[in-house]
């Protein structure tokens, strides 16, 4: 699995309002989505093109478009909803699937109570969104769902990532790609995110 780690100041710089906690929902909302597309933007770097012929006021010529099947953004719920137009602002002819995620509070295993996946999975550049990457239970639980579906060229983005999460990714599914907006240093000992934002569904849907 490759691992990407986003550098740019602007990731950075709204990546660090996103974690304060007098940030409100709605600059919450603003703010995943604004850094969804940048990070969005970076995961699509090789996304194919064809060539085709277009005509300028000027003259004719052959030049790139987006090519192949359209791909499958996947939110991991509820959070992952939050970053789902940051995406379709890139491509907003992809598909949106969506797979339902909750984490048991005592336990911290991911439960799955949804999965609704665009058709022909296979032949998509799929797209996997959630803004938190903790344990990675969830994560291995999404990735697990959608291969079953028959899913494989898999981008995985995070905004804030654990190591734990990111090593135990990378073990269970060493094809993948994944994009993070930032690596932070450790999980506490309720397997929340340290220095995190706290809870990223919570946070976008005003449920504190
Ligand atoms: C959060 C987050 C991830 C998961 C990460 O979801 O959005 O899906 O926790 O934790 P993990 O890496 O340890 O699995 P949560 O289960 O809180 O559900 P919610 O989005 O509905 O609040
Ligand atoms: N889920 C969240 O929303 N935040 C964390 O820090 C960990 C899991």
């Amino acid at each position: 699995m490759s691992v990407s780690y986003m550098t740019h100041p602007l990731i950075k710089h709204k990546i660090t309002l996103l974690r304060k906690q007098v940030t409100g929902t709605s600059e919450f909302r603003k703010l995943i989505e604004e850094i969804s597309m940048m990070i969005g933007y970076e995961a699509l770097s090789d996304l194919p093109t064809a060539d085709i012929k277009i005509s300028t006021p000027i003259e004719e010529t052959i030049q790139p478009v987006l090519n192949g099947k359209k791909a499958a953004v996947i939110p991991i719920l509820r959070a992952g909803l939050g970053m789902v137009n940051g995406i379709l602002a890139l491509i907003p002819l992809a598909k949106v699937g969506h797979i339902g995620l909750y984490r048991d509070p005592e336990t911290h295993e991911p439960h799955e109570y949804f999965c609704k996946l665009p058709k022909s999975i296979g032949q998509r550049q799929i797209i996997v969104v959630d803004p938190m990457l903790a344990t990675g239970g969830s994560a291995i639980a999404a990735v697990d769902a959608i291969k079953s579906h028959g899913g494989k060229k898999i981008k995985f983005l995070s905004v804030i990532a654990a190591p734990e999460g990111v090593s135990a990714l990378m073990q269970a599914h060493p094809d993948i790609q994944l994009y993070v907006g930032c690596l932070d240093r450790c999980l506490n000992e309720n397997a929340y995110i340290c220095p995190g934002l706290g809870d990223a569904g919570d946070r976008i849907f005003g449920t504190i």
